[in-house]
């Protein structure tokens, strides 16, 4: 069945609900061999990076699986790249229920879930039960109970237990949901993080014999001065990627939507221009030396061009899938 058939069932289940019940489905039947009968192959298109070999440029943004639960039927959807997570270091529960929400004349989505997962332990369990052999990025946070002064002892935590599993990884910085998380964007907050990963990076490189990129996940809700500033941090410590961008504070083009009051990261199309001037901004200042993912409002295959025109590497999308179904995977990788 054509996801277009089945979105006006999923949309009229309660969005969480329906996240579940499509992500289960969708497991079941890539057990039954069925996904692989019905979906398109993964459109080889490959493109190397930090050493690493991504089947095709567009890839999975975290959030949709954040316990590696269904690493393999995510990837029978033709992504380039799979990134799960976020994950901390322990199980937590995130913001109370509801707290996912369709803006579906938008085409777009408010979320506060606010890092429910079950914790490192868990995912690193399933990242080793996956058959997936392709690019694995895999996404850390700090928990909500963990001062933000501590922040990076959680990250370390992430580091360590991450390192020999994941191609790449992505220290999220970024989320709106977890107070306090984007101040670690700034100033000393930021010298201090960026230094303390960079430390943990050196340890876990002599201890595993292999180098991990560490890539950063970036906010759209940044001043112009902001980017400058991270950018010349990113430079100064040798990141060796950045995601830009998470989901914005802004309710820019959705104020006329009732749902938009809802407190959240909104994502999808409405994000996206705001989030390609930030992916330029970035672009202009790393001066072509720190690779780009772009994430942030990919809704269609020209979406996804746009951002390979403003200077991404590589895209991920969340929304778009949403909202348009696996279809959008491939073409999105046909045309980059
Ligand atoms: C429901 C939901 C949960 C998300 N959870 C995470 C997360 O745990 N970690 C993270 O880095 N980004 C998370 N994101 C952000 C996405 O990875 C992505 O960066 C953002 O939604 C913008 O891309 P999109 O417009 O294609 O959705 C989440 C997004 C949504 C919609």
């Amino acid at each position: 069945m054509s996801y277009q058939l089945l979105r006006p069932l999923l949309f009229k289940l309660e969005p969480e609900f329906s996240h579940h019940v499509s992500l289960k489905t969708l497991k079941l039947m890539y057990q039954l061999k069925l996904a692989q009968a019905f979906l398109p192959k993964v459109c080889l298109k490959p493109k190397k990076l930090w050493g690493l070999e991504f089947a095709n440029a567009v890839g999975l943004a975290a959030g949709l699986d954040k316990n590696g639960d269904y690493i393999d039927c995510l990837a029978a959807l033709g992504f380039g790249f799979i990134e799960v997570g976020t994950v901390t270091p322990k199980a937590q529960e995130g913001n109370p229920n509801p707290r996912l929400f369709r803006l579906p004349k938008a085409r777009a989505l408010i979320n506060r879930m606010g890092f429910n997962n079950k914790g490192i332990d868990y995912l690193i369990e399933q990242v080793i039960q996956a058959k997936y052999q392709g690019v694995l990025g895999i996404n850390i946070g700090k928990n909500a109970s963990t001062p933000i002064e501590l922040a990076l002892d959680d990250y370390v935590i992430g580091m360590q237990k991450a390192y020999p599993h994941a191609s790449y990884i992505t220290v999220n910085i970024s989320s709106p949901n977890t107070a306090g998380l984007r101040q670690l964007q700034h100033g000393e907050f930021l010298n201090f993080l960026l230094a303390g990963i960079k430390l943990e990076q050196a340890n876990c490189e002599r201890l595993h014999h292999k180098k991990v990129p560490i890539l950063i996940k970036v906010a759209p809700d940044l001043t112009e001065q902001e980017v400058i500033e991270l950018a010349d941090a990113f430079l100064r410590h040798q990141i060796e990627g950045i995601i830009a961008t998470n989901t914005t504070v802004s309710r820019a083009g959705v104020e006329a939507f009732a749902i938009s009051k809802q407190a959240g990261g909104l994502s999808g199309f409405p994000l996206l221009n705001k989030s390609t001037e930030i992916l330029k901004l970035f672009k202009q200042e790393l001066k072509g030396q720190i690779p780009i993912i772009a994430s942030g409002g990919i809704v269609s295959e020209q979406a996804a061009q746009e951002k390979m025109a403003a200077g991404a590497d590589l895209v991920q999308l969340y929304t778009g899938l949403i909202y348009q179904g696996p279809a959008l995977v491939k073409r999105c990788a046909e045309l980059l």
